[in-house]
């Protein structure tokens, strides 16, 4: 369960966002596509905080590609910084030099973003198992350094939390290998994005996770981990829970209403105990369904 509220971030108001994205933006110029308003959205409503929770739920762990022992009892929250990093970082641009292509882009993460974000981190992980898992590049990235230098330094603030560091690689490794090792990760913009699909797996599909996506004050931003799935658009085959999950962060942590926001929950615990299954998680003996269907049950479900 995420931490109920966090001291750092004060929502006033929410948006509930679908995922977005597909062929035939793709070819757009970058400023039409719809990743580019998505992100001018998180950047003018300075969302610098992107909390994932992975949680595997008992009813999916036949549903991950991972073994059960590896996978029961996983739940971890990824905190991603969500404003700077190689998202935004200036300059960035592609041209010719010396007869060749250039393509140069820049991660810039200053030293109050990077504690304005660990602040979250740490208040997520006091409210969780009180262990946080710094994830860097430090051992080749000067900007990574400076992140692992500030974030140390955080930590006296926060006695009561165990912190630790990890170069992004092992990350990675480590999130496959034994996952039940993270409680709370705090990462960067690039090594979020990565990282957070990572960790959805070990939830038997992306389909099932939520996130938030909170700044300051003023409104927050809801949306599901994964992207718009153009392949199988129209086709009535998608996952709505990771939407659904998301209107409950909303509800939690954007409107100040964690018992809806418990009600939902629960109803996809219903459908999920009922043997309701997408095909993204579906696993033998279980029903499958599609989209419309799944959410016919969560509303039956929810009474
Ligand atoms: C995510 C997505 C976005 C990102 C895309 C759609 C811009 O992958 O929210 O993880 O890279 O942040
Ligand atoms: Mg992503």
């Amino acid at each position: 369960m995420p931490p109920e509220t966090l001291e750092t971030c004060r929502q006033s108001d929410a948006v509930l966002l679908a995922a977005i994205g597909g062929y035939k933006w793709d070819s757009l110029p970058r400023a039409q596509r719809p990743e580019t308003g998505l992100l001018g959205l998180r950047a003018g409503l300075e969302l610098f905080a992107n909390l994932r929770p992975a949680t595997i739920l008992p009813q999916l762990i036949d549903a991950s590609s991972l073994k059960r022992d590896v996978i029961e009892g996983v739940d971890i929250m990824v905190v991603r910084e969500l404003t700077g990093g190689f998202y935004f970082g200036q300059p960035r641009c592609v041209f010719e030099a010396d007869g060749d292509q250039l393509g140069c882009y820049t991660m810039a993460d200053s030293g109050s973003e990077i504690d304005r974000i660990g602040r979250v981190a740490f208040e997520a992980a006091q409210k969780r198992q009180g262990r946080l898992c710094s994830v860097d590049k430090a051992n080749v990235l000067e900007v990574s350094q400076l992140w692992r230098d500030r974030i140390t330094a955080l930590a006296t603030d926060y006695g009561n939390v165990d912190l630790s560091h990890m170069y992004v690689d092992n990350a990675a490794m480590q999130l496959l290998r034994w996952p039940k090792q993270f409680d709370t990760i705090v990462t960067g913009n690039l090594f979020g994005d990565i990282l957070s699909d990572a960790a959805a797996m070990l939830t038997g599909s992306i389909g099932m996770l939520p996130s938030a996506s909170l700044g300051s004050s003023g409104p927050g931003v809801f949306e599901p981990v994964h992207g718009s799935a153009p392949d199988i658009a129209g086709e009535d085959k998608a996952n709505p829970l990771a939407q659904v999950l998301s209107a409950a962060m909303m509800l939690r942590y954007g409107l100040s209403q964690p018992q809806a926001a418990d009600m939902i929950e629960t109803a996809v615990n219903t459908v999920l105990d009922q043997g309701y299954r997408t095909g993204d998680i579906m696993a033998d003996g279980m029903t499958a369904v599609g989209c419309k269907a799944m959410g016919q049950a969560l509303l039956q479900a929810l009474g």
